[in-house]
């Protein structure tokens, strides 16, 4: 016991050196998120809570950890995500804090970093609403101790967003940190002699051995800057302490941690169906198999059908009851439910693009901040475009919706026929139910 517990402090040493020689990311200190609104999406607790909760909160007020904060760019996002909460960074690298520190400050943001460990996260005496934990749980030497540790100062109604490795996506870079380590690249903190040998050896090796094929060949050009090599061999080839997990992995530590699993932050890119050259004509073995299959055997399905994704992001949080679903919703709830457009689509730009599009005729594109993946684009026609224009000044009711499409299109251009209250209700109901999907549109059932 006493020799592993060595074990484990040498190998947080080694992590600690690891950062404090190069702190991740390497963004400039001016870099802003502001526009980067899928990053801004995921890191808004709205979009958390809605996925647990089915409501949306006000984020003032709110405190929110960012644990393994880096650099402090996450923890910028975070900031700039969530307005009037107040952000708390913590690492064990003492010159990453640093950095996150003089981050925020300069952009503007009164937040509070400390170097400490995760896993001592319950000395600072706070409580968290939402708690980030960005590339960080793969590192530890006990994932389901750093769990823990945030699960004890998750508020009650509190959610973390965090992530793991994937052992299927990751597999060759693990080839490639077995074969450093074996030549003894590793055995320290890598610098940059270790740096030096693994570009020597990578370019040494015949351009078809496997290992250059699938971690090196067509990776940089002759521009890529020296320092973007490096981050890229700290974190793949050289990365001390990364390790890679499956899917039942992942649901393993949530049991022991005793933390419920929430969502996939990008569960739009996990759907097993969409692997499927016809989803609506699947084999009889996956037609049934899949309706029967839990969530984590769906999403093992997908890494093992499909393993495309670095991270298994996901959002989890205290054991308990989930939102009532919008498919379990009464007819009598859809008029007086409230409809809140996802913050980071509530810009200026995207309601002029509307504003534009309406005029000229044209579709519109609610999918431009926050892509759906492998989906293309989502385009509305202008009409029922249109309807959505006062979700940019503030929530409406679904009914007051659908009396502004009856407003827009009072006759049926085909029949001719006047435009029915239901009609119009139905028209509204069928659009609202198709932007739920990707969050570009939340939903509240009154209280
Ligand atoms: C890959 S970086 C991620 C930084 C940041 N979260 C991001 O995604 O931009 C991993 C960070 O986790 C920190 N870290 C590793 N083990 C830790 C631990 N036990 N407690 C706190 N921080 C830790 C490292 O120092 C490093 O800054």
């Amino acid at each position: 016991m006493h020799t592993q517990d060595n074990q484990q402090n040498t190998e947080i040493e080694k992590i600690r050196e690891q950062f404090n020689y190069g702190p991740y990311p390497r963004v400039a200190l001016e870099d802003s998120p502001k526009e980067r609104y899928e990053g801004l999406y995921f890191h808004n607790l709205i979009t958390a809570y809605y996925l647990r909760y089915g409501r949306v909160p006000e984020t003032k007020g709110t405190m929110i950890l960012d644990a393994g904060c880096g650099s402090g760019y996450s923890s910028l996002v975070l900031a700039e995500a969530n307005p009037g909460a107040k952000i708390i960074g913590i690492d064990l690298s003492e010159k990453s804090v640093e950095l996150a520190q003089q981050r925020l400050t300069y952009h503007g943001f009164d937040a509070e970093f400390y170097a400490i460990p995760l896993e001592e996260i319950g000395n600072l005496g706070l409580e968290f609403d939402y708690i980030n934990c960005d590339e960080v749980l793969y590192l530890l030497p006990d994932p389901v101790a750093g769990l823990q540790a945030m699960r004890s100062v998750l508020k009650p109604q509190g959610l973390i967003r965090t992530n793991l490795h994937s052992s299927y996506q990751r597999a060759p870079y693990y080839r490639s940190q077995a074969l450093f380590k074996l030549m003894g690249l590793m055995d320290d903190s890598p610098k940059e002699f270790e740096e030096e040998a693994v570009i020597e050896t990578m370019n040494a090796l015949r351009n078809t051995a496997r290992l250059r094929v699938e971690t090196w060949n067509g990776k940089f050009t002759p521009e890529t800057p020296p320092e973007k090599v490096k981050e890229v061999l700290a974190m793949n080839h050289l990365f001390v302490g990364d390790r890679g997990f499956t899917i039942p992995e992942l649901f393993g530590l949530l049991e022991e941690a005793d933390l419920e699993f929430i969502s996939m932050t990008n569960w739009r890119g996990w759907n097993v169906v969409d692997l499927f050259e016809d989803g609506d004509n699947l084999p009889a073995l996956w037609s049934m198999g899949l309706a029967a299959a839990s969530i984590a055997d769906q999403l093992h399905i997908y890494e093992l059908i499909n393993p495309i994704h670095r991270l298994l992001d996901f959002y989890c949080g205290h054991p308990g009851e989930p939102a009532v679903s919008i498919d379990e919703w009464d007819d009598a709830d859809w008029p007086t439910a409230i409809v809140h457009l996802h913050p980071q689509l509530r810009t200026e730009a995207m309601k002029q693009d509307l504003i534009r599009c309406i005029q000229q005729a044209q579709p519109f594109e609610i999918s431009r901040n926050v892509p759906k993946p492998a989906m293309g684009k989502a385009l509305l026609d202008p009409t029922r475009a249109a309807c959505l224009l006062p979700l940019w000044e503030g929530k409406q009711t679904v009914a007051a919706i659908a009396q502004r499409y009856r407003q827009i299109r009072p006759i049926d251009p085909v029949t001719l026929e006047p435009v029915s209250e239901e009609q119009a209700f139905e028209i509204v109901k069928d659009l609202l139910n198709f932007l739920i999907q990707f969050l570009y549109i939340l939903l509240e059932r009154a209280a």
